[in-house]
């Protein structure tokens, strides 16, 4: 007589097979998906400089790379590219932004109105997508500037003053000049006076 059949056996080694399919597939579709890379998620800077707002990323095949703009007075899209292709840059930024195949782009003499969040969203081709964003700040003047000024002013006053106290001391000389003349003048005209007199 044959042994029975052990289903359990069988259906145990069906379903581990069915386990590794799955694995196997998750680990296909995680390596599918994006990764991107931020070194620097805040950017300090100061107005006219010239700004790189760079990420780098990761995934299969060529991405569809979009930056967008975020701030008090609303969303704006900057710039959208395949790295490789043509690359489509907003009315608003023309002339302003260059693209790098890293996804990064870099902005060209930035003003105070730049200031907000910078959204990028690195879309892979089947689909997944991944995005991150970077902090600017673009401050009107440094605090070196400021220091210049200050240290500008400082020197001004300094020539004021000097100037000042030269005006100052010119004046008490030509009043003290001119006091001496006067007693000169005066001592003339007694002398004359005097002479006068010896004649009458
Ligand atoms: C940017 O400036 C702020 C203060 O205004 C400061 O707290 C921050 O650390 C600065 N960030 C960088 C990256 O320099
Ligand atoms: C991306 O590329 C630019 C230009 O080559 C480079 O300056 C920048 O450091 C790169 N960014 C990263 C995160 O590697
Ligand atoms: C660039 O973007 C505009 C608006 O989003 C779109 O109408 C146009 O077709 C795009 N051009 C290219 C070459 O992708």
């Amino acid at each position: 007589m044959r042994p029975p059949p052990r289903p359990g056996r069988k259906t145990g080694g069906f379903s581990l097979g069915i386990l590794t399919l799955c694995l196997v597939a998750a680990g296909c579709l995680q390596s599918q998906g994006v990764s991107l890379y931020i070194p620097h998620s805040a950017i300090n800077a100061t107005v006219q400089e010239d700004i790189l707002l760079s990420v780098d990323y990761y995934c299969h095949g060529v991405p569809t790379i979009e930056w967008k703009y975020t701030s008090n007075w609303g969303e704006q899209k900057i710039v959208e590219w395949k790295p490789g292709t043509q690359v489509n840059i907003s009315e608003s930024h023309k002339d302003r932004v260059c693209t790098f195949d890293n996804g990064s782009i870099q902005l060209f003499s930035v003003g105070v109105r730049d200031s907000g969040y910078y959204v990028i969203t690195v879309t892979e081709h089947l689909g997944s997508s991944q995005f991150g964003s970077i902090v600017l700040h673009v401050s009107e003047i440094r605090y070196e500037d400021l220091h210049f000024v200050a240290v500008f002013i400082a020197l001004l006053a300094a020539v004021a003053a000097v100037l000042i106290s030269l005006i100052w001391v010119c004046n008490r000389c030509a009043y003290k000049f001119q006091r001496k003349r006067r007693h000169k003048l005066k001592e003339s005209t007694t002398e004359e006076i005097e002479l006068q007199n010896v004649e009458c």
